[in-house]
């Protein structure tokens, strides 16, 4: 796998261009704020700044509005995605409902992926919609069903590519064009099972890119947090204030913490696209699995677009068994190393049933419509060496299938 550092634009970043990502990481934030030159950039753990005298600060005047170690975390991201406009929020949450308050008003239409995080879904359904804001489920995957899906009022269109849960992809330069022929229709895309660095969303036309912080950037399970990006200024000044109204910023701690995280991001990337790789294609060869979804392997069905427009299969997988939902869950509750819990992109590999977990408020006739079944079984590979889960899977379907198999 080898990475390509992201074009940039603007003065801020004009001079890293030329580094790899890997050095990116760890040097995208240049700035050094602090008295004693210390080579981590410091927490400030501040609620307010002094004035100097009444009416001058030296830029900061509460951390709502904004803060040093927020900022120096912005600026690492930003290095990554390409662009000098980054926010950083409280949660991936955070970033998506201050975009849409943001962007929205009533009477305008989203068109989102029919395969998206649950909290997505929820924020559309159970508190958007309150506000007359109109929203379809549309399959991304289907540029033909995007465009028949626009209205004259449709304003966003938000996709997850991969998505969560079965790995759906979308073409994020085709959505670029359909939504680039409309005057006021953005693109924007949920790049959280990815990062820019397998998959630069606004270097292939989208106009805001959208982490969960939480996941792959933070990569220690220790926070929670989001960002966006985009190349439009105008929209970043309205989502600072959207943010600073709202409250929906990162704390200092927690954006210090994922600071030190994004370091260690593209060799943690390296390890987490081969483990998967390897694990995938053990899955797929054991006869108690009955379906692996991974991108880089030969029976996806969209493996040419990953090819096309991801730099590489990331480390996020889904898979059923021969077997009953009871049989699938207790499979899940039979592993010693891999661990039960919601969330990805940790070192730690943690597995879930989406269907019992981040997609349990959708409708079970839709949930199986769209392929999350009940026995769906979601996989986020950590850094442990694949021959250890391996080990782990073999004993673990050794419980529930006994030697039948
Ligand atoms: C793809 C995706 N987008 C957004 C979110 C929401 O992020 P957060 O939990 O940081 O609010 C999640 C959380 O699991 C996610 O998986």
């Amino acid at each position: 796998m080898s990475f390509h550092a992201p074009k940039t634009r603007g003065g801020v970043l004009s001079d890293l261009s030329t580094l790899q990502p890997s050095t990116l990481a760890i040097h995208g934030n240049r700035v050094r704020e602090n008295e004693s030159n210390s080579i981590l950039f410091p927490i400030h753990q501040t609620a307010t700044y002094v004035h100097e005298s009444v009416g001058t600060t030296k830029g900061y005047g509460y951390t709502r509005g904004g803060n040093p170690t927020v900022n120096a975390l912005e600026q690492a991201i930003a290095a990554l995605e390409g662009t000098p406009a980054v926010l950083c929020f409280r949660s991936g949450m955070a970033a998506i409902s201050t975009l849409c308050l943001a962007l929205l008003k009533a009477g305008d239409h989203v068109i989102l992926s029919d395969v998206i995080y649950g909290g997505t879904v929820r924020l559309f359904e159970q508190i958007l919609g309150n506000f007359d804001i109109e929203y379809s489920f549309v399959d991304t995957s289907n540029l033909d069903e995007v465009e028949l899906a626009i209205r004259p009022n449709s304003r966003l269109i938000f996709i997850e590519t991969p998505a969560n849960p079965t790995m759906k992809l979308a073409d994020i330069r085709g959505l670029a064009e359909i939504a680039h022929k409309r005057e006021n229709l953005l693109l924007g895309v949920d790049n959280t099972f990815l990062t820019p660095l397998l998959q630069n969303s606004l270097e292939l036309g989208a106009d805001i890119s959208m982490l969960s912080t939480t996941k792959y950037i933070d990569g220690h399970n220790a926070t929670i947090g989001g960002s966006l990006a985009t190349h439009d200024v105008t929209l970043t000044e309205r989502l600072r204030i959207v943010r600073k109204t709202l409250g929906t910023i990162q704390a200092p701690f927690d954006a210090w913490l994922t600071l030190q995280g994004l370091k260690t991001l593209p060799a943690r990337l390296e390890l987490h696209c081969r483990g998967a790789l390897r694990i995938a294609e053990w899955l797929e060869a054991h006869p108690s699995v009955s379906r692996v979804y991974y991108p880089g392997l030969d029976s996806f069905p969209q493996r040419a677009l990953a090819e096309q427009q991801q730099k590489a299969f990331g480390g996020m997988m889904a898979f059923e068994l021969r077997a009953s939902t009871e049989q699938s869950l207790s499979f899940i509750n039979a592993l010693r190393l891999c661990t039960c819990a919601e969330s990805l992109g940790s070192v730690e590999t943690l597995i879930t049933n989406p269907a019992t977990a981040s997609h349990c408020d959708i409708p079970l006739e839709a949930r199986e419509r769209l392929g999350i079944s009940e026995r769906l079984i979601r996989l986020s590979i950590g850094l442990e060496a694949p021959e250890d889960l391996i080990r782990d899977f073999g004993q673990a379907l050794h419980q529930v299938f006994g030697g039948a198999r």
